[in-house]
């Protein structure tokens, strides 16, 4: 491994290559800072791989579609995978390790051993819609700290409750690893960045911001000191009313995502999840 910043990143398909050019950087006293991705990079993921290079001396990159948090019916097969078009954008952001699995390197034959999670898991938002997802998140991302021993793992916002899942578990497992959120990165609109926007059709997506604008005027209504029930309610009608089939809308604790009655509960977060044709689009904001 070389420590040219105009190189391309090296890339590590087994554990063999993971650990030795991590070893190097060990070796060298650098720190590292990871993004862990499914790939189909966005700006979304840019800011946070620039979020990485603030916090660490090297910046590792792990792209890996992890077929154990898609149900059956979920997009697994169809999710976009776009290696020559990440590579590039991890290039010019001179990364330095871009960590590619294969499926059978991430579980090998006969693998028997998963990480269990509640608290922020169990919330009854994407758990209810999606039970099968936490437990595929938490064993994969707590294997990629375990393979990769970052010092910093920056998340974004966007998967909320995945960050503050995987932030929880961290800690509980003394994984020795600083979890850092980022804020969510948009579209002019308000739309959150989302590898899964381009299954929208130009109709869908000229409805997609009214999710954000929904959120944002609830906020403003929170503040000025509106009933939380009655508020988030009107929020959820006018989501539906714009074409979308609302998985949720709801008012929680920012940290331990349990229900809101008032704002004095809080610091608190909104958090939506709805569908839109076959696309399924969350997100969130603090108020
Ligand atoms: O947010 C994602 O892209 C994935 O859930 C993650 C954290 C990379 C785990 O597969």
């Amino acid at each position: 491994m070389s420590s040219d910043p105009s190189r391309d990143p090296a890339v590590a398909r087994d554990l063999p290559a993971l650990r030795e050019t991590l070893n190097a950087f060990r070796a060298a006293g650098e720190s590292v800072a990871l993004v862990p991705t499914m790939g189909a990079l966005h700006d979304g993921h840019l800011a946070l791989v620039r979020e990485a290079r603030r916090r660490g001396k090297r910046v590792a990159v792990s792209i890996f579609v992890n077929p154990t948090q898609f149900a059956p019916h979920e997009d697994f097969d169809s999710y976009p995978r776009t290696w020559d078009s990440d590579l590039a954008k991890l290039a010019a952001e001179k990364v330095d390790l871009i960590w590619n699995p294969g499926v059978k390197t991430m579980y090998p034959d006969g693998f028997a051993s998963r990480i269990v999670t509640e608290g922020p898991a169990v919330a009854d938002l994407e758990d209810r819609f999606r039970p099968h997802f936490f437990g595929g998140v938490a064993t994969v991302v707590g294997k990629l700290f375990i393979q990769c021993r970052p010092d910093v793992a920056v998340f974004g916002e966007k998967d909320y409750q995945q960050l503050r899942v995987v932030t929880r578990m961290a800690r509980d497992l003394d994984l020795g690893v600083d979890v850092v959120g980022l804020a969510t990165v948009r579209e002019n609109d308000g739309l959150a960045m989302s590898s899964r926007n381009v299954y929208l059709t130009p109709a869908q997506r000229a409805v997609a911001p009214v999710l954000h604008r929904t959120m944002q005027d609830t906020a403003t209504r929170l503040r000025a000191g509106e009933d939380v029930a009655a508020v988030v309610a009107a929020g959820g009608t006018r989501i539906t009313e714009a074409g979308f089939a609302l998985d949720y809308f709801e008012a929680r604790h920012a940290e331990t995502l349990q229900p809101v009655t008032s704002l004095q509960d809080g610091p608190v977060r909104l958090l939506v999840a709805a569908r839109i044709g076959a696309t399924r689009l969350i997100d969130n904001i603090g108020v």
